[in-house]
């Protein structure tokens, strides 16, 4: 409870609303979207874990929220000991998102519709897209995950981004009644789901690390398998994907203004992996703002706070990163040359003082790009489980071709032609 007790129950009790407020909705509009109450459950494999559990269910107690200790669990791997949070909720969020626009027949949806500018002129802001086109509005939401303004705001001071894997695997075993989440590293979260062929879908989500780190991710999917196989030994792996999400520098999401100097701007992000449900307290606190009514969580989730600052040590890691991405990467020469390079791998080599980004495909066709980001420009890491150009200062990333896939950046990145080097 570093936030103190009174903001750590206003925390609860926001999140414990939003899924009433979510289940509300799926009723009123009568969205099929496979909503069940579930119990989920914060599990640990190891004995130096169980003191920490305990004490967390103490703390979550004193806060007025029935969890409890458990020493099983349904799960066929050796659990020692875990928190049991009662009646939660378990949905299909694409689902839930397609019925919530049928809820909205009057509004108008632009897909495929980047904005690459947002400016103030008088009392409105533009709103400037890809091709140019401007959205005129009095009030704006910047819900892009990773804000994609940098100033004012300085969000990229206070938020990095972390990546997860994620596996799904039929398997013939029932459904889980919980949903569970180890709380150790690697972390690892199960959930089950029925498919429309009826066959029971198992998904196995963790491997977390922070975007951009520079190490061997090739072993990711396989470690999430290996757990798969320890459920259901004859379980069918049928997809695999990553994706990431934003990390504020005390764990609590940014909800509210976006900045002082931008009035009626407001913004959501910072949802730490939780934001299917942490969305839901911003929509309503954005709402209340834009209508003047008080929210009894916007205090907790300012997002102007200053707070963030005082968490010196993650502030020093960030400051860390992004100086050794800006600075001191630049000046090593890496002594790298083309035929390093293996099949369906890539390196940053250097040629004429230049350093370039340098993927080989199967048939040894090379693409190459500058590495250096179109966000703020950090040098960028290879990602050599998902072929992709990762950034370790705020999480953009881009495909081997140079197109950007993750915000905050917008752009794309350089190409460097390389029949002319
Ligand atoms: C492995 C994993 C497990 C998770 N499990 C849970 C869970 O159990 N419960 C839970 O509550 N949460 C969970 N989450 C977290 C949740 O999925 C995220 O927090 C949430 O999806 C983030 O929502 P968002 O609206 O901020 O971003 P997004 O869902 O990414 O939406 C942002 C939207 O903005 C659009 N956009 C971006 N840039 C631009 C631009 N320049 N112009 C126009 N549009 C733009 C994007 O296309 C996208 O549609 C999990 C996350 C991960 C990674
Ligand atoms: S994401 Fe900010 S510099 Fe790359």
């Amino acid at each position: 409870m570093s936030v103190g007790k009174e903001k750590a129950k206003q925390y609860l009790e926001a999140n414990e609303e939003a899924i009433k407020n979510i289940q509300k909705i799926i009723e009123e509009e009568q969205i099929e979207c496979e909503f069940q109450k579930k119990d989920a459950y914060v599990f640990t494999q190891k004995q130096d874990e169980i003191q920490k559990i305990k004490k967390e269910v103490e703390a979550v107690n004193k806060l007025g929220f029935p969890a409890e200790f458990v020493k099983d669990t349904e799960l066929p791997i050796n659990v020692l000991g875990a928190i049991k949070f009662p009646n939660q909720a378990q949905f299909n969020p694409c689902k839930y998102a397609q019925g919530l626009v049928k809820g909205m027949p009057n509004v108008e949806i632009y897909e495929n519709t980047k904005v690459i500018d947002l400016k103030q002129s008088q009392n409105e802001y533009e709103v400037i897209t890809e091709n140019e086109n401007k959205i005129i509005a009095k009030y704006v939401i910047l819900a892009t995950h990773y804000p994609i303004i940098n100033v004012p705001g300085y969000y990229f001071l206070k938020m990095y981004q972390s990546l997860s894997y994620v596996i799904a695997a039929e398997t013939t075993k029932q459904e889980l009644n919980g949903m569970y989440i180890n709380s150790e590293i690697p972390t690892i979260s199960l959930r089950t789901t029925t498919l429309e062929n009826g066959k029971s879908l198992l998904i196995v989500a963790g491997m977390d690390h922070k975007t951009g780190e520079k190490k061997d991710l090739s072993n990711k999917y396989e470690e999430l398998i290996k757990i798969a196989k320890q459920i259901d030994p004859e379980c069918n792996v049928k997809y695999k994907w990553c994706t990431e999400d934003c990390i504020s520098l005390d764990k609590i999401p940014y909800i509210g203004e976006f900045s002082n100097l931008m009035p009626n701007v407001y913004v959501g992000t910072g949802y730490k992996k939780w934001g299917i449900t942490s969305s839901n307290v911003a929509a309503n606190i954005i709402v209340d703002k834009i209508l003047g009514k008080e929210n009894v969580y916007e205090d907790v989730f300012t997002s102007t706070r200053l707070k963030p600052i005082k968490n010196h040590e993650e502030m020093g890691n960030m400051i860390k990163e992004v100086v050794k991405s800006l600075v001191i990467e630049k000046l090593k020469i890496p002594q790298k040359t083309l035929e390093d390079i293996e099949k369906e791998n890539a390196k940053i080599i250097e040629i004429d003082n230049k350093k370039i980004g340098i993927y080989k495909d199967k048939k040894e066709n090379l693409y190459a790009v500058k590495p250096v980001c179109s966000h703020l420009g950090c040098e960028l890491s290879w990602n050599n489980l998902e072929k992709t150009w990762d950034c370790p200062c705020h999480g953009s990333r881009f495909t081997y071709e140079g197109k950007s896939i993750y915000d905050p950046s917008i752009h794309d990145l350089e190409i460097i032609n390389i029949e002319y080097l």
